[in-house]
């Protein structure tokens, strides 16, 4: 299958041009720029079993999203999305590659959990997928698995500092976990919040009387993110590695990272859209409050624009956005009554490309290459896939968006293609939307109906990112 895009305005992370776009197959085959005046490229004649023109449209790498959690067993439920609704929603919004968590369950091999969640997306994703391993014990067995999994393609690792009794991990754990990497060259990805005060303040909340959602948000505050976020750059830093902080939310947490960035050392973090677009309020509606749990939690409306300005600057280097759905009915609301029972976690896998147009874009907070950037090349970089993915680039997977800058659409549960019974972004207007959606030479989704076969997805080995150490 050979396909032309004509007449777009590519967007790269490195800068846009006019130009047509030959895909042959899966990857990208040629690139030609338009002459400034002239009406068509050398392309014009080309045979092409298909050519589509997008006069008007940007052309773009798919987006990246390194941070989903499908079926993620929590709080005595499962995240609601499958590989196969959460990756076709995810296409839906301009997405065509996702790095999902698969889990370690305590006491058993890492290879458990990952040959389960292989099996879970094999033949079901409709997105190429990669994996990232959660880990809940750190021991001489799993950090000899750790060797064999970044083998296979699988070489990064997320440890907690939060959710003791379950994920979390302590800080000699972590440490062995990071001295590890520096030997086999995988990196750590941390989620970053003191788990133990944390839970200290929420039972003294509880115990207070304060039990509706808006309790998540109170006890999980700020500096214990800003203090986790900071140990565990000086655990990498000790133990001479890179770390990459998942899911930062607040202004004192980036602080840790600014900071610690500005001295040399080797810290990444992502943002989410819900830190970005969100905030402490939205937890504060009764139970309905639960829709907007997550951890770390919302923060006062006032953090937002100290992730954006992190973005411009590249202390935060992309932003992912850690899916993890619960319906509001019969999910979220085992919770009622007692707030930490409230399952952690929202949907946001079909909104994060055309939010970050959006709020970033046309609210003029970032150039459309930064945008391509933190959506697309940056995940792939920093995860061991590019130039395969993530950029426009002759030998490149052919994973394109034609974009409408100018399309304007109204977010909502009756209209998005999650599996999930609220959205946390309900009403709101964004502008900027996929008009085509195309991985490796597939076309997905045209006009915002779904064309493309059932079970595309293949799984991407990934690289150990030579890109965090050289940084
Ligand atoms: O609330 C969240 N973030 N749920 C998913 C699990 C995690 O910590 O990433
Ligand atoms: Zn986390
Ligand atoms: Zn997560």
């Amino acid at each position: 299958m050979r396909t032309l895009i004509r007449n777009g305005l590519v967007v790269t992370a490195d800068g846009s041009f006019e130009a047509d776009v030959l895909v042959e197959g899966e990857q990208i085959e040629a690139i030609v720029r338009r002459a400034p005046g002239a009406a068509a490229t050398a392309l014009a004649g080309v045979a092409a079993d298909e050519t589509i023109d997008a006069t008007g449209k940007y052309v773009v790498p798919g987006g990246i999203d390194v941070h989903t959690h499908f079926e993620l067993p929590f709080g005595g439920t499962f995240a609601k999305d499958t590989f196969e609704t959460g990756t076709k929603a995810a296409a839906h919004g301009g997405t065509t590659t996702v790095v999902d968590f698969a889990p370690q369950s305590k006491g058993r091999p890492l290879r458990e959990g990952l040959d389960a969640w292989l099996a879970k997306a094999e033949g079901h994703s409709v997105l190429d997928y990669g994996f990232h391993m959660m880990m809940a014990d750190v021991n001489d067995a799993t950090l000899v698995e750790m060797d064999e999994l970044v083998a296979e393609g699988v070489p990064d690792f997320k440890l907690f500092t939060a959710y003791p009794g379950v994920f979390f991990s302590p800080d000699d754990h972590i440490y062995r976990a990071m001295r590890r990497t520096r030997e086999n060259g995988g990196l750590i990805m941390m989620h970053a919040e003191n788990g133990p005060v944390i839970d200290v303040i929420a039972a003294d909340l509880v115990a207070a009387g304060t039990t509706d959602p808006i309790g998540h948000g109170l006890a999980r505050y700020a500096v214990l993110e800003k203090e986790a976020t900071s140990r565990v750059i000086h655990l990498a830093e000790a133990a001479g590695v890179p770390v990459y902080i998942v899911h930062l939310s607040s202004r004192d947490a980036l602080e840790a990272v600014t900071e610690a960035r500005d001295r040399g050392a080797l810290a990444f973090a992502e943002t989410c859209p819900q830190y970005l677009f969100l905030s402490l309020d939205d937890l504060g509606n009764g139970f309905e409050g639960a829709k907007f749990v997550c951890s770390p939690p919302l923060r006062p409306r006032d953090h937002q624009e100290d992730l954006w300005r992190g973005l411009r600057r590249d202390d935060l280097q992309l932003v992912a956005t850690d899916h993890c759905p619960f319906d509001f009915h019969g999910q979220k609301e085992l919770g009622r009554g007692d707030f930490r029972k409230i399952p952690n976690g929202l949907p946001a896998v079909e909104d994060r490309v055309d939010l970050l147009h959006d709020g970033g874009v046309v609210g003029g907070r970032i150039s459309r290459e930064r945008w391509v950037e933190i959506m697309a090349t940056n995940p792939a970089k920093l995860f061991g896939m590019y130039p395969r993915k993530g950029t426009i680039a002759v030998g490149s997977d052919a994973d394109l968006l034609v974009y409408d800058p100018n399309r304007r659409r109204t977010i909502s549960a009756a209209t998005h293609h999650m599996d999930v019974d609220y959205s946390v972004f309900e009403g709101r207007v964004v502008q900027g939307a996929s008009d085509l959606v195309m991985s490796r030479g597939t076309i997905l989704v045209r006009d915002g109906a779904w064309v493309g076969p059932a079970g595309h997805g293949r799984f991407v080995r990934r690289a150990p990112a030579d890109y965090v150490r050289r940084a």
